[in-house]
């Protein structure tokens, strides 16, 4: 028979006791991809649909809450409860839910306050322990305290659902050699029992864009670990974290297959819920994307998810456009962008100019910087008069949805966007320096390259709907 299972990442509970409105409030969501204020109804709706589905049980791969505040646990523990009333629950935490530097804060109008109450590592381990308890095969301590487990989902199905929090090599996310080891036993035991096994750990296994963008989102010694665990029979793996729906394979040396399924966050654009159903040696991946939710007895459609990530950029652009410099220093703050007030005029020409730059323009442009040789001329010509932002924007919205934002762009902006990727690398390769030195840096332009590409036309399997061996 077959296994449903719903799988949801990145929740970043943010209790609305800590406060949701405000210019304070309102600096801080509109430099993030995340709807904190909407966390809790975003939650109550998809577990409301998720607890009256056909669904075996429902994963959730960590960073629950969104600084670890001690009120968005209690609440989100409460929502989980009675959730697993309907379906069981199984979930890892991961640092934000506990490692928050002092991060969690409150809002009360223009001002901020860090004074918010926070749970601890120490208590976290044990915080959620209840879920999936019941169908618990096997546990391991990590060095940090906190637990790695093995479940048993059905009949034929068990999960590896490991905590990676700093217990990886110099303390980055990972896993310490014994830990790696009791993960192969799992696998190895499942194995012997005749039984599929898959897991799911917070921080990326295998990079999904570009080292550029996934070093500091994976886990240490990443390739290393994946092989490990492909070669002790591990084909599929569920990841957080990086907050971008993406599919990705990696085959070892001895030519195993694993696949890593970036789950995407659900707290904010394009808020994925992400299906398996496991039917003898296949399982069926599909993404659905929340088609809205119900907030304050109003309707927020999906467009607002769409809206909000958009903002993340357009207020900055539109904020430096209209001439207030405080509110312009306030946001670019609020990005962790340090700018000199003296280069304030700078940018407000920038972005008045961005703001009507149309792809004619702009193509020009750097075709006269490049002796022609920069962008694709025919494709400018059929964008002309097209605004440049919008496209920007969509490209954007691309790191976020699996690059559905992609299928809608026109082959000319696609031509437009791959040859912007490659300037950087054929301009280096016009530089009067050393083979070495070149070499060095066609390292980086190769992974700008990369990154573009892969946001254009992803490659690999399907990143909404594919088919996975197990
Ligand atoms: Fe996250
Ligand atoms: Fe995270």
């Amino acid at each position: 028979m077959a296994t449903k299972l719903a799988i949801i990442s990145d929740l970043h509970h943010f209790s609305k006791t800590l406060g949701t409105a405000g210019r304070a409030y309102e600096l801080r969501s509109g430099s993030d991809q995340k709807a904190l204020a909407e966390s809790g109804d975003v939650i109550d709706s998809v577990f409301r649909t998720l607890g009256e589905s056909d669904v075996d049980a429902v994963l959730i791969v960590g960073d629950i809450t969104n600084d670890g505040e001690r009120a968005s646990h209690e609440e989100m523990r409460e929502k989980l409860r009675a959730l697993r009333l309907k379906k069981p629950v199984y979930l890892i935490t991961s640092t934000h839910d506990w490692c928050t530097d002092g991060n969690a804060r409150r809002y009360v109008g223009a001002e901020v306050f860090h004074d918010v109450e926070t749970v601890g590592g120490e208590e976290l381990a044990d915080y959620y322990d209840e879920f999936g308890k019941e169908n618990e095969i096997s546990r391991y301590k990590t060095d940090r305290g906190f637990y790695s487990r093995c479940f048993q989902v059905s009949d034929d199905l068990r999960l590896l659902a490991v905590n990676d929090d700093m217990d990886g090599e110099g303390g980055r996310s990972g896993y310490s050699p014994a830990h790696l080891n009791w993960m192969r036993e799992q696998l190895a035991a499942a194995k012997k029992a005749g039984q599929k096994i898959i897991a799911m750990e917070h921080h990326l296994l295998l990079y999904n864009l570009s080292p550029l963008i996934n070093k500091g989102q994976s886990i240490s010694n990443n390739y290393e670990t994946a092989e490990a665990l492909a070669d002790a029979g591990l084909k599929l793996i569920f990841v957080g974290h990086s907050h971008m729906l993406r599919t990705t394979e990696y085959a070892t040396p001895a030519g195993n297959k694993i696949t890593q399924i970036n789950v995407g966050a659900l707290c904010g654009y394009p808020a994925p819920v992400n299906r398996l159903t496991m039917e003898g040696p296949k399982a069926y991946h599909k993404v659905e994307f929340l088609d809205g939710f119900m907030a304050n007895g109003a309707f927020a459609d999906k467009e607002f998810f769409r809206q909000h990530t958009a903002n993340v950029l357009l207020h900055l652009v539109n904020a430096a456009a209209s001439g207030n410099k405080q509110d312009t220093m306030d946001r670019l703050d609020a990005h962790g962008i340090r700018l000199k007030e003296s280069l304030y005029p700078v940018l407000h020409i920038g972005a008045k100019k961005l703001q009507k730059l149309t792809v004619g323009r702009a193509g020009r442009l750097v075709n006269c910087l490049t002796l022609g040789k920069g962008v694709d001329r025919a494709a400018v010509k059929a964008l002309k008069n097209d605004r440049l932002l919008p496209y920007v924007i969509d490209l954007f919205l691309c790191v976020f949805d699996g690059s559905e934002s992609a299928k809608a762009l026109p082959d000319a902006a696609k031509t437009i966007a791959r040859d912007v990727g490659t300037l950087p690398g054929r301009v280096v390769s016009k530089l009067p320096v050393g083979r070495s030195r070149k070499e060095s840096i066609r390292k980086i332009t190769g992974q700008i390259e990369a990154l573009v590409f892969e946001l254009v036309d992803p490659a690999g399997p399907d990143n909404i709907e594919s088919v996975i061996e197990l």
